[in-house]
């Protein structure tokens, strides 16, 4: 399936009209997102004259995120919430605690969340939120007390028909929880639709802590499928071994796949044989990560992209796979469990390789998918089983990655170019259906 959209360097972005917060220069993951929209707008036909209203974020919100230490000290946090485009529905994304997150990263994970969220045609916009702290630093009660104050800054924005917070790196249930109370808190009655990815007695839905690794392998095998590729045997390497990257290891080496390599924050291992991936997901929560695990020797951080394999799944953050290290990837197939991990230019390098790419946009999709169930849950107060969620999860993802790789075969474009085209298609139809008020 080859991409024949033209290549696109980074002068091609000095095209962009930039709002005036943003600096040219250092535009980060946003500027990754425009040139993916560059890619789709000659696929728009009538609808590319709506194409600008993707290149700007609705709405940006900027707080400031005091809190009192333990030690006495008062501190300040930048907190981020941007709603990139509601043209579908409230605003849907999680919610990042990272040292790193920027208003570019989260302009950049909210508009992928428009996207993503038409491209499996659940009924919301795209949005996203974080804040720049290394959580890792704070006590526990130190991270309740900014949790609620940033969600008391964006409880103006946010609510269970406006926008609706979820985990993501570093969030998890505790802090949905907190959010959920504090902006119930604040309005006076509980509001369980609030936040999504909650724990099971408080409104939270069975399979929402796997769904997302679920949505992984399952688009996984239709694309193996569909390229006379076996799972049973194949050899994996996964980046990031948290929600996303352990439960999707898991499920490969339950269907007969072989994980062969990890690489977290802590270090990259390797075996050969196989990693015993119920007693690595064991230690990864005794200790925090990957290192040190006696089942697998160390390997050196620049030797990971370059393991054989067949299966290569980026789970951990944005800007992994770039120019500087396509070129060694041996997988056939990548497989995109983060957010934005592969660069425009190593799109390209991963193409003329031959190396199938799974987008992000729908490799990833299955946490929203089953957090709309979720939101569904909560508002009917009626709650499905697993086995409910998780078939109507795989069938969503098997019909939205059907439709996918028909418009790639149609077009000859990328998975990615097609999953842009499917969705970008949806978001301004309805933009164009609902007109500019007033
Ligand atoms: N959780 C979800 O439902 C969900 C849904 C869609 C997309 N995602 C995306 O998946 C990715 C992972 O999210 P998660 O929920 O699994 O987060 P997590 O916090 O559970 O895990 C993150 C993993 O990334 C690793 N990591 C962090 N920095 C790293 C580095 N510099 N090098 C290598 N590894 C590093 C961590 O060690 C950890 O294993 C993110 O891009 C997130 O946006 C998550």
């Amino acid at each position: 399936m080859q991409n024949t959209a033209p290549p696109l360097s980074s002068n091609a972005l000095s095209a962009h009209a930039l709002p005036s917060y943003l600096q040219a220069e250092k535009l980060g993951p946003w500027g990754i997102y425009l040139q993916q929209i560059d890619r789709v707008t000659p696929y728009l036909g009538h609808l590319a004259r709506w194409v600008e209203t993707l290149k700007r974020p609705k709405r940006a919100l900027i707080v400031d995120v005091p809190i009192e230490l333990d030690n006495g000290t008062i501190a300040h946090f930048e907190g981020y919430r941007v709603q990139h485009n509601t043209s579908r529905g409230p605003g849907k994304g999680g919610v990042r605690f990272h040292q790193d997150v920027t208003l570019s990263e989260v302009m950049a994970l909210s508009a992928w969340m428009s996207i993503k969220n038409a491209a499996v045609n659940v009924p919301y916009g795209g949005a996203k939120g974080g804040i720049r702290v290394d959580p890792k630093t704070l006590s526990h009660a130190e991270l309740e007390r900014l949790t609620r104050r940033y969600t008391s800054e964006i409880g103006i924005i946010i609510g269970p028909n406006k926008d609706i917070p979820a985990p993501d790196v570093n969030t998890n249930e505790q802090i949905m929880s907190w959010m959920m109370d504090t902006y119930s808190m604040n309005t006076g009655s509980t509001a369980t639709g609030v936040v999504t990815g909650k724990p099971v007695d408080l409104g939270g839905s069975l399979g929402r802590r796997e769904a997302t690794g679920r949505g992984v392998f399952t688009v996984g095998v239709e694309a193996m499928r569909r390229s006379d590729m076996r799972v049973d045997g194949a050899r994996v390497a996964v980046q990031g071994f948290g929600n996303v990257g352990g439960i999707a290891a898991k499920l490969f080496v339950e269907a007969g796949a072989k994980l062969v390599a990890v690489q977290d924050h802590s270090g990259s291992i390797f075996n050969s044989l196989g990693i015993d991936v119920p007693a690595l997901l064991r230690h990864v929560q005794h200790t925090g990560g990957v290192a040190d695990f006696a089942g697998a020797e160390v390997l050196a951080k620049d030797e990971f992209w370059g393991v054989d394999c067949e299966i290569m799944i980026p789970a951990a953050l944005e800007g992994q796979i770039h120019a500087g290290n396509a070129a060694q990837i041996k997988a056939k197939l990548v497989i995109e469990g983060a957010n934005g991990p592969t660069t425009p230019e190593a799109d390209d390098i991963l193409n003329d390789k031959g190396v199938l790419v799974l987008p992000d946009v729908i490799a990833n999709a299955g946490g929203v998918t089953v957090s709309y169930f979720e939101w569904v849950q909560d508002f009917s107060s009626f709650f499905w089983s697993e086995d409910e969620i998780n078939a109507r999860l795989v069938r969503i993802m098997q019909e939205a990655f059907a439709g996918v790789w028909q418009v790639a075969q149609d077009h000859k474009v990328s998975l990615r170019t097609a999953t842009f085209i499917i969705a970008c298609q949806r978001i301004l139809h309805a933009r164009e259906m609902r007109g500019l008020y007033p």
